[in-house]
């Protein structure tokens, strides 16, 4: 047998005693692991929380890790009380067999052109009747209204609910207990989340007893989770409904209106794409873009993709090194963890020329492709990639041509904006921008 030759990946350790690494992660994460990558290289060992972990940054060691021995690295081990209570054992949080057998039928829910054309077309109608209430001059927080629009999208295309309403009610809920679970605050703070936790089990426990007493398909996800849950006992299949149908809803929810906030941002600083955009959906001429107009908005599509690139909603991905598993020349142990950042990969001049700059341009002709595989992963790879991608992809380049249509969005501040990046990157208590009403033909 052929020797295998391992190394040790430097490791960096704190300088000063304390709390190590804990406090600097903590304070501004992208920074500390970009200032590692560039200083130690792609394979770097340092200690956080008491655990050894391996910052990678090279795409092919980043492939072993993801995709081609994927089935050597755990996702979820030791989820918190907080996190169990809100996210349940669900397709997000599972592994193993349960994983494997319940994203096997919920990942196609996502894919199918049926469903995305549901999905996409209720973005573009929440984003119609929200932005209905704004008026010229306003200011606005971006961040709440784009989380406001995909939330209540969520609440039809994914719940099926179609009273005002209920849709408020949930989307009120939704935001309200990740908001408290983001906060992190012990005492009251933790109260009022558990409270909550009981408040949205309630609504949800509603709208399972009216479901299953109309028993109409309705073509959202919900109805399908019904009807492959119907054997389950009475117990199991609502722990199993609530866990998933919350699970999809937050892990779906702030990383796409994050995205969304960050295009408006950018949007704003860089008026040459601005007006690409403007051009695009003017041509077009649709009041009410749909599904199936999606290939007319490529400058759309390629602003998102550039977003994306510049502010990735997860600014990392986080493995447990199940076993012994050789990644590259370096052993990386059973019991340690891998990180990978797209945060610190989307802007590595190896593989994105002018890696800090907003050019939307860089992607004519690649279609979503960076030129390096695996140095580009807003949604992930391999089998945990993310299943709202498809969704994503299609509702936010048709989000952002119904509001282009009628709306400029203007920033006009002048500090640079800090960032929170905890459960998806977003800017520090929103984002203030102005509404211009376009001199438009609508
Ligand atoms: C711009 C928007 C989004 C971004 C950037 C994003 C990003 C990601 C990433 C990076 C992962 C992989 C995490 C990992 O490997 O540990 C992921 C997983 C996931 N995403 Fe998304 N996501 C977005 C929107 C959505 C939407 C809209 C949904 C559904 C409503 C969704 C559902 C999921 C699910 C279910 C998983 C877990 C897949 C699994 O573990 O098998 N995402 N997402």
């Amino acid at each position: 047998m052929p020797e295998i030759l391992v190394r040790q990946p430097p490791s960096v350790f704190p300088s000063h005693p304390g709390p190590g690494f804990d406090a600097d992660f903590g304070r501004d994460p992208i920074a500390f692991l970009s200032r590692l990558a560039s200083q130690h290289g792609d394979m770097v060992h340092f200690p956080l929380r008491n655990q050894p972990i391996y910052l990678v940054s090279r795409p092919e060691w980043i492939a072993t890790v993801l995709s081609e021995q994927a089935d050597r690295f755990v996702r979820n081990i030791g989820i918190d009380p907080r996190q169990r209570r809100l996210f349940g054992i669900s397709v997000t949080t599972g592994e193993g067999d349960f994983w494997k057998a319940d994203q096997a039928w919920i990942r196609p829910e996502f894919q199918g052109p049926e469903h995305l054309a549901f999905y996409t077309n209720s973005i573009v109608e929440a984003a119609l009747s929200r932005s209905q209430g704004w008026a010229d001059g306003q200011e606005i927080d971006v961040l709440e209204e784009m989380c406001e629009i995909t939330m209540r999208a969520l609440a039809r295309c994914l719940w099926g609910l179609e009273g005002v309403r209920e849709i408020d009610e949930l989307s009120a809920l939704i935001q309200l207990v990740l908001d408290l679970f983001l906060s992190g605050v012990p005492k009251e703070g933790d109260r009022l989340f558990w409270e909550y936790c009981e408040r949205l089990d309630d609504f949800i426990e509603g709208v399972l007893k009216a479901r299953l007493a109309d028993g109409r398909d309705r073509g959202d996800l919900l109805s399908r989770l019904v009807r492959v849950t119907a054997k389950d006992d009475r117990k199991d299949r609502f722990n199993r409904l609530r866990d998933h149908m919350v699970s999809l809803s937050t892990v779906g929810f702030l990383p796409f209106a994050s995205a969304m906030c960050w295009a408006w941002f950018l949007l704003a600083r860089h008026p040459d794409s601005e007006a690409a955009l403007h051009g695009e959906v003017d041509e077009a001429a649709l009041a009410r873009p749909e599904a199936k107009d999606f290939t007319r908005f490529p400058v759309a599509r390629r602003i998102l993709a550039e977003t994306l690139r510049l502010y990735p909603p997860l600014f990392h991905i986080v493995r447990h090194v199940a076993v012994d598993t050789v990644v590259g020349d370096y052993l990386l142990p059973a019991r340690s963890a891998v990180m990978v950042s797209p945060s610190v990969l989307h802007r590595d001049a190896r593989f994105f020329d002018e890696p800090d700059r907003f050019r939307p341009d860089r992607w004519v002709g690649q279609g979503i492709q960076p030129r390096v595989p695996f140095s580009y992963l807003p949604f992930g790879a391999g089998p945990r990639r993310c299943m709202g991608e498809s969704f994503a992809w299609m509702s936010g380049s048709l989000l952002l041509a119904t509001v282009a249509r009628r709306w400029r969005l203007r920033w006009e501040g002048n500090e640079p904006v800090a960032v929170d990046a905890f459960f998806a990157v977003r800017p520090v208590g929103g984002l203030m921008m102005r509404l211009e009403r376009r001199p438009s033909v609508i």
